[in-house]
């Protein structure tokens, strides 16, 4: 994409539109459907390397960490090697443990961070194995790691990350589908994942058609004083994605937390005035989540869900398409940028330039 603005307001609404695209290019040319699995030609890691993995630990800031949660999640699913994310930014201060048998990750939208940058040197000064998951190709993340998947979303412009979340979550799930094939993922699983990854561009699109609805839900919602956010397991990265994007662009107070964590204290801050956004895949998970809207609703509280069923207890809820569960997070972090979006809208906000934000921070 170019960086005009091709029509839109905002580079936002233009980056957000361009998710069918993007999803496209990070997929294209990387399936091998005869062996159901994915190739990553810039990984610079062979089959014996990847069997002999044993943890992987996941680093970010911002919506690269919250990204960095759903690849967590996705690699000890399908490729069932224990996972993690950390901020960069603390993980660098603690003096962590460096372990040979551990693949870490960087990931960047602008490969540029300095907090991530610095956590990678870091490593690399104690021997590890770093790889990347970043957009600018040629950053100086791209340049020190050694090796990784460029996740292909184009230039982003907006300081609020949209397309590149998206990609890079998607970019996740072909490494976790690649190392997991590699290990003891089968064919069938294989399978399933890449017709679930091909469905997701018209998924998204179909998303984005029900723009208009979720704009008069952001203006519903858009008196809120704060907002809760929580999901379960594969919603709460989605959760804590919608909540800062929220934050960063309309200035509403957000919260997110785990849907079971709710009972443990934030309960407390439920009123009218503080409405939660639920996002509730129709997982194995989605009875606990119910009950927890039900003791929402209990203390009088507003539900906004993000679900692919009509959720009865919910005030409101936008619907997802279905996909294969362990992909739910890709599609369901879409209605919340539109949320995001047409809240700060809603409340007259600079939304390509949020306050106080820069695009990269390149300082300590
Ligand atoms: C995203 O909306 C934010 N502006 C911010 O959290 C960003 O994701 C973070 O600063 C990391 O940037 P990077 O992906 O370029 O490393």
């Amino acid at each position: 994409e170019s960086y005009d603005m091709g029509g839109h307001d905002t580079y936002m609404h233009k980056e957000i539109c361009e998710q069918p695209d993007a999803v496209d290019r990070v997929l294209r040319g990387r399936i091998d459907d005869r062996f159901s699995t994915v190739h990553l030609g810039g990984l610079n890691l062979d089959a014996r390397e990847a069997r002999g993995v044993r943890r992987v630990k996941i680093l970010g800031c911002g919506s690269a960490y919250h990204t960095g949660l759903i690849g967590a999640q996705l690699i000890e699913e399908l490729a069932r090697i224990p996972a993690d994310a950390e901020p960069a930014s603390e993980f660098r201060y603690r003096n962590a443990v460096v372990d040979p048998d551990t693949l870490y990750i960087a990931v960047s939208q602008s490969g540029e961070t300095y907090d991530t940058l610095a956590a990678v040197q870091e490593l690399k000064r104690k021997g590890a194995r770093v790889l990347g998951v970043v957009n600018v190709v040629g950053s100086a993340i791209a340049r020190e790691t050694d090796g990784g998947v460029y996740v292909h979303a184009g230039p982003e412009v907006c300081v609020v990350s949209t397309k590149c979340f998206t990609n890079t979550a998607v970019a996740f799930a072909l490494l976790a589908l690649h190392l997991g094939r590699i290990r003891d993922l089968s064919v069938a699983d294989g399978k399933r994942i890449i017709a679930g990854l091909r469905k997701l561009p018209e998924q998204i699109a179909e998303v984005l058609s029900g723009e208009e609805e979720i704009k008069k839900l952001a203006a519903l919602y858009a008196d809120a004083k704060s907002m809760m956010f929580i999901g379960r397991v594969r919603g709460y990265p989605v959760a804590r994605e919608a909540s800062l994007k929220l934050k960063e662009v309309s200035y509403v107070h957000a919260e997110a937390y785990p849907a079971s964590e709710l009972k443990h204290g934030p309960l407390a801050l439920i009123e009218p005035e503080v409405p939660t956004v639920a996002v509730l895949p129709d997982d194995d998970l989605l009875e606990k989540n119910r009950a927890t809207l039900e003791e929402i609703k209990a203390r009088s509280g507003r539900i906004l869900a993000v679900a692919h069923q009509e959720q009865e207890k919910a005030d409101h809820t936008i619907l997802v398409p279905r996909n294969e569960v362990e992909l739910d997070p890709i599609l369901m972090g879409i209605p919340l940028q539109l949320l995001a979006y047409h809240s700060a809208l809603a409340l007259g906000r600079d939304i390509d330039k949020p306050r106080n934000l820069a695009k990269s921070v390149t300082v300590e």
